[in-house]
């Protein structure tokens, strides 16, 4: 990676935490216009149209209610009330859609109690419904805590999803444990600003680590998802699935919503499983920041938009 670039990624992950322009920018008309290529809308109904829309084109969805690091309980519980209609919407609809979701928007920060008994009756309740609830994987100080409530939520009740990031040195053992306990596994290469004591430094480092884990993912593990908009990577992952008769129902590709859609058209019309990430919600900046972050060039492509107007 560039110093340049890589300075724009610690820019704007460095932004992402910042309360006040958070405000400014999630109250402002205008600001909101522009984050229309990466997030549904505002409401679950938004979210709901977009799912139908994919589905009509063959593409599964995760619909992610935005939110993360509440400071209260009563927040962490309106987000879960949010997520119980999402998962009783998507039955209803019979929409082949999980949830995505921040164990910090459930609460983690307010109380490990409470984090953990608001996943409890989503998890509950997706498994009742016939769908599945995936744990987004926040910075590294949650790690520890997100894994050991995803352990216990797969052996209550099955229905759940892991996120490992390729970028964190520890993900190797993480991938070898959850393998071995049958969780299924969202492979990315990792968000957030990590120290390099924690977390490979290097673009190239964290692109091979991927390569290295994606492939004991796809021999070993569960209906491993392959996260990632990257076009080497999703190319050496279809060469490593013929070349091992692996079919192509025991593995699935994410994409986010808005990101790379015509490489997101070639993978339906290869013929594999597709499952996009659709966000919605008006608790969007921190989410659109991280996007920015991992392409300064979105920047020029939200610039010439607002020259338009
Ligand atoms: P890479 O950054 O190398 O990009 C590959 C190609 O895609 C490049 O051409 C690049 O320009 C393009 N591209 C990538 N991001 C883009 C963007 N935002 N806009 C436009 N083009 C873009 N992370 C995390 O820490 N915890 C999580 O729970 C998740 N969950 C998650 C779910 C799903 C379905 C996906 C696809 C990704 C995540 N991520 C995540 C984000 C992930 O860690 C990573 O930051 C991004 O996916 C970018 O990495 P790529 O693998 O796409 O590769």
């Amino acid at each position: 990676m560039s110093a340049f670039v890589s300075g724009m990624r610690g820019a704007f992950l460095y932004l992402s935490r910042q309360p006040n322009v958070r405000r400014f920018l999630e109250t402002s008309r205008e600001a909101r216009a522009l984050t229309s290529r990466f997030i549904a809308g505002l409401t679950l109904e938004d979210g709901l149209r977009v799912a139908r829309e994919l589905d009509a084109r063959g593409v599964m969805t995760s619909l992610d209610h935005l939110g993360e690091n509440v400071t209260t309980e009563a927040e962490a519980i309106d987000a879960k009330q949010q997520y119980l209609t999402a998962l009783h919407r998507i039955a209803d609809a019979r929409l082949p859609a999980t949830i995505s979701m921040k164990l910090t928007s459930l609460g983690l920060d307010v109380s490990e109690e409470l984090g953990h008994a608001n996943t409890d009756e989503l998890v509950r309740t997706a498994r009742d419904l016939g769908t599945a609830v995936e744990c987004d994987m926040e910075d590294s100080s949650y790690t520890d805590r997100t894994l050991a409530i995803v352990r216990e939520m797969h052996d209550k009740y099955v229905s759940v999803r892991a996120v490992l990031q390729a970028y964190l040195y520890r993900t190797e053992a993480d991938v070898a444990d959850l393998n071995a306990r049958g969780v299924p596994i969202r492979l990315c290469k990792g968000a957030y600003l990590e120290p390099p004591t924690i977390a490979w430094p290097q673009k190239q480092d964290v692109d091979r680590n991927y390569l290295k884990l994606m492939k004991v993912l796809l021999d070993q593990g569960t209906y491993p998802a392959i996260a990632t908009h990257d076009e080497n990577i999703m190319n050496q992952c279809i060469e490593h699935v013929r070349s091992r008769n692996i079919p192509r129902e025991r593995f699935e590709f994410q994409m986010l919503y808005g990101v790379r859609r015509k490489l997101q058209r070639q993978i339906v019309a290869r013929g594999f499983r597709l499952r996009l990430y659709v966000p919605y919600g008006s608790a969007w900046y921190p989410y659109f920041m991280r996007r920015l972050a991992e392409r300064p060039a979105n920047v020029l492509f939200l610039a010439k938009s607002l020259a338009q107007d």
